[in-house]
């Protein structure tokens, strides 16, 4: 049984969409062990605790510094065992320890077509203003294992969102959630689960 830590920050309906693809058995030999959010706020947690999932919720605001938050989010993660990390809408750096610690056992979810309109600055609605202010035609998401950089890591699955005349930030961000991210992102982990992906110099091979 592989076991999952999921990180949020926010909605946490890329949480939902992994819940729900375990549900349906769409992903397989898997459990969410434990949902970390850096956010008490986050509704993700709500959702994780309406589907009975462990849950816990540190703030760096109430660390003295974030060395001191990096130790005790490496060490309320590590508590769970995990074989495998996502990252669903976590908007926390990373700490080198812990990508160290989970060589290509990290996983995130980005809303673009990594490389463009990703790295430091690109994150939330931010990604959508960036595409429609480039006035590019084709958007989506990426699912990616988490290395040193920022967005960077080896990319695992990508789905390609057209963008529409109408299209604002917000009803963009909803349809590349709805259409790609919620797809790709339970796909990327029930691939992971049946050990159907390798990664060779940075790049990352699926078995048929
Ligand atoms: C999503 O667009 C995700 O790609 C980004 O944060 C947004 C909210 O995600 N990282 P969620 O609803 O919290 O899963």
């Amino acid at each position: 049984m592989l076991r999952m830590v999921v990180c949020i920050s926010g909605g946490g309906t890329n949480l939902g969409a992994i819940i729900k693809a375990l549900e349906e058995q769409q992903i397989k030999q898997t459990k969410i062990v434990g949902v970390f959010s850096n956010n008490p706020n986050a509704y993700g947690l709500q959702r994780a605790k309406a589907a009975g999932l462990d849950t816990c919720c540190l703030s760096p605001k109430t660390f003295e510094t974030r060395e001191l938050f990096n130790h005790a989010f490496l060490e309320a993660v590590d508590n769970w065992k995990p074989d495998l990390i996502v990252l669903a809408g976590f908007l926390v750096n990373i700490p080198t320890e812990l990508i160290d610690k989970y060589p290509n056992r990290i996983m995130n979810i980005h809303p673009s077509l990594i490389p463009a309109f990703c790295g430091v600055g690109y994150y939330g609605l931010k990604v959508h203003e960036g595409v429609l202010s480039r006035g590019v035609k084709v958007t989506g998401a990426t699912v990616h294992f988490v290395d040193a950089g920022c967005d960077t890591g080896p990319i695992i699955l990508q789905k390609a969102v057209e963008v529409l005349p109408s299209d604002t930030p917000k009803s963009l961000q909803q349809r590349v959630m709805e259409e790609a991210e919620w797809v790709i992102l339970p796909q990327a982990i029930g691939l992971f689960a049946e050990n159907k992906i390798q990664v060779l110099e940075h790049k990352v091979i699926i078995e048929a």
